[in-house]
């Protein structure tokens, strides 16, 4: 099924979508430290921390990396032992030794400017699809989607998709899907809107906060009474088949 054509139409009104969304975030957005002054530089090493890590654990960490490697020189220029030391309990080191790499590479090919594009955002280490979605929109503007499982589970339920949300094929049919649907104007704020609703309300394992959710008008789920049922849970024997 190809989500460009069969799914569009599903979203009866993309431009009241979008604007639901960002209203509802603007008055409602959690109050994070990368969110306020939302620099490339910030905004990246957020992302590194939080690919695998929980908001409330990485708080305290960005905070305190901001204050000990403030910009990309820095990071490029620190000790391992010292980086490693200001990763210590976030796991998953290999995004620490990532991080300077790419500050590196940064310094000798980019000016020590992260690049803007998410194409050049893939080619660094440590920046997957959904980090280089982040970057582009929330630090550079662009018009770009970030897509994870929260904006899998979300617009499954708003399209009422009985499609499997863990297949390579339907991500990456999302992924495009997204791309018409991230608006222009405020694309950050519209991924990280799909962020919060995800981790606040539109919840996993059936158990969403419809009542409180900004875009429920949208939500076929929701229409339909399936928001329980949707996204489907296929067992890992039967993927594939
Ligand atoms: N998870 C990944 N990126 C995030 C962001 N920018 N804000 C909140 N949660 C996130």
């Amino acid at each position: 099924m190809n989500i460009k054509t069969e799914f569009n139409p599903k979203i009866k009104n993309i431009v009241l979508f979008q604007s639901d969304l960002l209203k509802w975030y603007h008055k409602n957005a959690r109050v994070l430290p990368w969110r306020s002054n939302p620099t490339p530089y910030r905004v990246w090493i957020s992302e590194m921390m939080l690919q695998q890590t929980r908001v409330d654990t990485v708080i305290p960490y960005f905070t305190r990396f901001m204050n000990e490697l403030p910009d990309i020189p820095a990071l490029a220029g620190v000790e391992e032992d010292k980086l490693l030391k200001l990763w210590q309990g976030l796991g998953y080191y290999n995004r620490a030794l990532n991080l300077k790499k790419t500050a590196k590479i940064l310094v000798e090919k980019y000016q020590g400017q992260l690049p803007s594009d998410v194409k050049t955002l893939m080619e660094l280490p440590g920046i997957g699809p959904y980090s280089a979605g982040a970057i582009a929109s929330i630090a550079f503007e662009k018009a770009v989607p970030a897509v994870d499982g929260n904006v899998l589970r979300i617009m499954a339920r708003i399209l009422a998709s009985r499609e499997d949300m863990n297949q390579a094929k339907i991500k990456k049919q999302m992924q495009e899907f997204m791309l018409e649907v991230v608006p222009l104007n405020d694309p950050g704020a519209f991924n990280q809107a799909m962020m919060d609703l995800g981790a606040t309300i539109c919840l996993p394992n059936g158990e969403p906060k419809c009542e409180k959710c900004p875009v429920r008008k949208h939500c076929r789920a929701f229409e339909l009474k399936l928001t329980s049922q949707i996204p489907i849970k296929v067992s890992k024997k039967r993927r594939g088949i």
